[in-house]
């Protein structure tokens, strides 16, 4: 994939007085990690839909290499493209059938789903499972297991790497996640930078900092682009969020004085 264009896209829901997503144009190029940001509602997720061809704006254009995204086949564009949404289903499968889950393609080749599990911080964890990735995923079947919400998020997020994808779209793939995997995570999707497209929703802003360029929607409106130190430089709604979020960690921590002991 070379380039993507999102030309003066908008849409506006049914029944809605305002549009979600206003006249935004973008060009996302060849192996740029990029990073849509926001307060919720602004429209990033919206917005990622459509560039992922699964709503169609209802103004503007969205063209991949050069070709309106209506003058493609869709389905060997879709092809070439792995979304993880924000809410993700659990499915009554098993967890390596979890994984492959709408790449048919795949079937049963267990070394690509192992392989996309470790990426996403999975692997270590499925084969803690009682029957490794033929657990069942489902408690309400004879030994059926769940899994808590981070771990069903590791899940998902290895269906996106399942498929090395000329582009990947990842909304929110960590808000579940412990530090430890939500850092594994994130450098996994570093490491596609330079030869895929990423384009990653997150309001864990320490996670946008690599990005090659970060989008703010605000209202629906695309209102500041650039590197994390260009809108950091440039003091608007990226700064405040950021210091605001950073300020939470930089509070100095004072640790309690053992002042009792046990037993
Ligand atoms: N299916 C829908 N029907 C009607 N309105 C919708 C629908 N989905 C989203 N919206 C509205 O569109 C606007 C943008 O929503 P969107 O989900 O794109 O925001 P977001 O930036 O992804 O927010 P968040 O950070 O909470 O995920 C919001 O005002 C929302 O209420
Ligand atoms: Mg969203």
């Amino acid at each position: 994939m070379r380039t993507i264009v999102v030309d003066a896209v908008s849409l506006r829901y049914p029944d809605r007085d305002t549009a979600a997503v206003d006249q935004v144009s973008l060009t996302i190029e060849a192996g740029q990690t990029v990073a849509f940001v926001g307060e919720n509602g602004s429209g990033k997720s919206t917005l990622a839909t459509m560039i992922a061809t699964l709503r169609t704006p209802t103004g503007g254009t969205i063209r991949y290499n050069g070709r309106p995204t209506d003058d493609w086949d869709t389905d060997a564009l879709r092809a070439r493209i792995a979304v993880v949404t924000q809410e993700y289903h659990k499915w009554p499968f098993t967890a390596a059938t979890n994984i492959a889950i709408g790449d048919l393609d795949v079937g049963c080749e267990q070394d690509r789903i192992e392989a996309a599990a470790a990426r996403a911080v999975a692997h270590n964890m499925i084969n803690e499972l009682p029957h490794g990735y033929d657990t069942l995923l489902d408690r309400t079947f004879a030994g059926g297991q769940d899994l808590s919400g981070g771990q069903w998020q590791r899940i998902t997020a290895a269906r996106g790497f399942l498929r090395d994808a000329d582009l990947l779209i990842m909304d929110e793939p960590s808000s579940a996640l412990d530090p430890r995997a939500e850092d594994a995570l994130f450098q996994a999707i570093r490491d596609r930078q330079g030869h895929g497209i990423t384009i990653l929703i997150t309001h864990r802003l320490a996670n946008v900092r690599h990005a090659d360029r970060i989008y703010v929607l605000h209202r629906g409106r695309l209102v500041e682009a650039g590197t994390h130190d260009d809108l950091l430089a440039g003091g608007g709604r990226y700064a405040e969020l950021f210091t605001l979020q950073a300020a939470g960690y930089a509070t100095p921590v004072s640790l309690p004085r053992q002042t009792a002991t046990l037993g």
